[in-house]
């Protein structure tokens, strides 16, 4: 064997070992799809989406920019007084844009639908 032949060898092997370390590195595995596009669910897939009725479109388009419609649902049922004032610390203390005359339709409906009279 000459030297230039050992050392082809050793190059053979040593690119071998790299291409085998490649191949046992994980990989992300995407969802068997034949078309290549993932989906992926959002909050509202998972049915995180404000109940239907008077003042939702409200709720949904001045609530849902920062925190999903399970900060709502999962409190116990409050009275008007206490949704009013939910309404108002969204604004005071986290800056949401809730004019005036959005807190008293907003509390209306967070009122009959998570709440209790
Ligand atoms: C500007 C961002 C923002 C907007 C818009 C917003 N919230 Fe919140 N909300 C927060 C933050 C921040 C928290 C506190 C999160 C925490 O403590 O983990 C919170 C928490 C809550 C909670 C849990 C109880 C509490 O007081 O912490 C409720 C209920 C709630 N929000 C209701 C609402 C409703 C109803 C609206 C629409 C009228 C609204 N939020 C809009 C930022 C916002």
């Amino acid at each position: 064997m000459t030297i230039s032949k050992i050392v082809g060898t050793l190059t053979a092997v040593a690119a071998l070992t790299s291409l085998a370390a490649f191949a046992v590195t994980p990989t992300t595995k995407m969802p068997a799809k034949s078309s290549g596009v993932v989906s992926i669910s959002l909050p509202g897939d998972l049915g995180f989406a404000f109940k239907p009725g008077p003042g939702s479109n409200l709720a949904t388009s001045l609530c849902l920019s920062c925190h999903s419609e399970a900060y709502v649902a999962m409190q116990p049922p409050l009275n008007k007084t206490v949704w009013t004032a939910e309404i108002v610390k969204m604004r005071n203390a986290y800056g949401a844009k809730i004019s005036d005359d959005q807190v008293a339709p907003l509390a209306d409906y967070l009122t009959a639908n998570y709440g209790t009279p």
